[in-house]
């Protein structure tokens, strides 16, 4: 039997938070489209059916096949799930009389239901639904209701084909994971086998065999993704990895040798390339934000293609690429969103360098390659690293970049970033950095006027970077690190602090 979880995908927004319920549970999961062809059902051991944007009464709903599933393999149907399982065999969906969005409290008609084991009458569940099951199908048993929602969960006698009108996956179910862990272990027998250092093991192992003795060549940028790649790829294959460390000029101050000292005292087989000076030479006079990236963008690969053709035979080229990067999405649109920013470190790298691509962590959320790099022995200090972007201090600095405006910035960075840390704040804080501003103000030191640059200092609390709120530093913080800024780096005569959220605001400035 398979100890895996099937999520089919309606398009509902909670789609990824089911996906990380169940593998909190030490159990594997994946999320497919409702209608791909690209997995085998013979993989897994219990289904979920997530909820969706639509209705079934609509003139196209969503429609799978559950030929395969239902009756044959555990299943449970949350919202559009359950509606979906009620309304095509045999029962109904109509509008609710009430639109329920947030909290209701449960009453079983059953408690002894394995799928509320330890689960108390009156327990809050989060609802968020307009349509509601009218009529179950004949063979369907009610199990528990709401005040407002008559059939809020139901089973198939004679199958484990459970289903539910309430999200458990999000955190106000209060006891959300233990209905979900209750159906994945006790009604459907799965193993809590898949651990950190399973994956670890496994994907090693995996490595090997796919890799062999050919040579793999890695860009290392001292965040979290790359550098877990790396670690997992130097355990599988050791020198065959070749890593490629490149200074752009745009990195936080001392970056390029702290990190790549740290790097080489990993063991890793890694080259520090420092072309600093070529990206600031051609970003020279730039103001415009994308244009700014594209050149960096651009240079990066040239410069990554050019290091790796200098090792001889390299077959293979390894990505940081993560789970929620790959997770194909039903779109509720129909349409591509728009582009707000062009990553350039997102998308991989263009066909010319005709490599072929390893993604060691293609199957795992961010919090997972935490969970990974600690397991593997990674410093919880690189671990805990805040995100930066690929094309660095330049996004930070509006307008055009200058040697100068890098070194002040730097200093800046510098201050505030180790200001978190002395204060204990730095672990609070999703995000960190300061913004040079493309503005002179007046000023007075020591009985001199002063016309000199404006800084902003921006911390965010985050869990994805897709929506994002300022953190609520103290005041006599930001009095500190305002005060240390200004007698210490030259150029600056005013500091402020970002308050604006995501949106409507970016991270980044530019
Ligand atoms: P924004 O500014 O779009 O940023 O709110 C969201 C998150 O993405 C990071 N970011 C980038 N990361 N390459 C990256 O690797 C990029 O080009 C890039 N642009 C923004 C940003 O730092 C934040 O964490």
């Amino acid at each position: 039997m398979q100890h895996k979880v099937l999520i089919l995908d309606f398009g509902s927004q909670f789609t990824q938070l089911i996906a990380r319920r169940v593998r909190e549970l030490n159990i594997y999961s994946e999320i497919h489209p409702y209608n791909s062809k690209k997995f085998n059902i013979s993989d897994f051991g219990a289904v979920i059916l997530s909820g969706s944007p639509h209705s079934v009464r609509s003139e196209n709903p969503p429609k799978p096949d559950l030929s395969a599933i239902k009756g044959k393999i555990p299943l449970l149907g949350v919202c559009y799930g359950a509606q979906y399982l009620a309304h095509f065999f045999g029962g109904e969906v109509g509008s609710s009389n009430t639109r329920e969005y947030g909290r209701a409290n449960l009453s079983f008609v059953d408690n002894s239901d394995a799928l509320f084991e330890g689960i108390s009458e009156g327990s809050q569940v989060w609802m968020s639904h307009s349509d509601t099951i009218l009529k179950l199908p004949s063979n369907y048993k009610k199990i528990a209701s709401t005040e407002e929602v008559e059939n809020a969960g139901f089973k198939i006698e004679g199958e484990k084909t459970y289903a539910i009108q309430f999200h458990p996956e999000v955190y106000h179910s209060t006891d959300g994971a233990k209905l979900i862990a209750n159906f994945l272990v006790k009604i459907a027998e799965l193993k809590q086998e898949w651990t950190p250092d399973s994956f670890a093991e496994t994907t090693i192992k995996s490595l090997q065999k796919k890799i062999g003795n050919d040579k793999v060549v890695l860009g290392l940028s001292g965040g979290v993704d790359s550098t877990v790649s790396a670690i997992l790829l130097d355990k599988a294959i050791g020198k065959n990895l070749h890593c490629i460390f490149v200074n752009n000029g745009l990195l936080r101050k001392n970056e390029f040798e702290n990190v790549l000292k740290q790097y080489e005292g990993m063991g890793l087989n890694v080259k520090g390339v420092d072309t600093s000076a070529r990206f600031l030479s051609e970003l020279k006079g730039e103001s415009d934000p994308e244009k700014k990236r594209k050149i960096i963008g651009r240079i990066f690969i040239e410069v990554f293609d050019d290091e790796s053709h200098k090792i001889e035979n390299v077959k293979w080229l390894a990505q940081g690429t993560i789970y929620p990067d790959v997770i194909e999405s039903v779109s509720v649109t129909g349409g591509p969103s728009a582009t707000i920013k062009s990553h350039h470190n997102v998308g991989g790298l263009p066909d010319f360098m005709k490599l072929k691509i390893v993604e060691p962590l293609r199957m795992i959320f961010k919090d997972e390659v935490r969970r990974v790099g600690k397991s593997l022995g990674i410093d919880a200090e690189l671990l805990g690293r805040h995100p930066f972007p690929g094309p660095g201090l330049a996004i930070r600095i509006l307008g055009d970049i200058t040697e100068e405006k890098v070194r002040i910035l730097q200093e800046v960075d510098a201050i505030f970033i180790n200001g978190l840390k002395k204060w204990d704040l730095y672990n609070d804080v999703w995000q960190a950095g300061a913004m040079l501003l493309p503005v002179n103000s007046v000023g007075v030191m020591g009985d001199e006027r002063t016309y000199e640059k404006c800084v902003a200092l921006r911390a965010v609390e985050s869990v994805d970077g897709m929506t994002a709120d300022w953190v609520n530093l103290p005041y006599k913080f930001l009095q500190e690190i305002s005060n240390k800024i200004i007698n210490n780096v030259k150029g600056v005569n005013r500091v402020v602090y970002d308050i604006s959220s995501k949106p409507p605001a970016t991270i980044e400035w530019e």
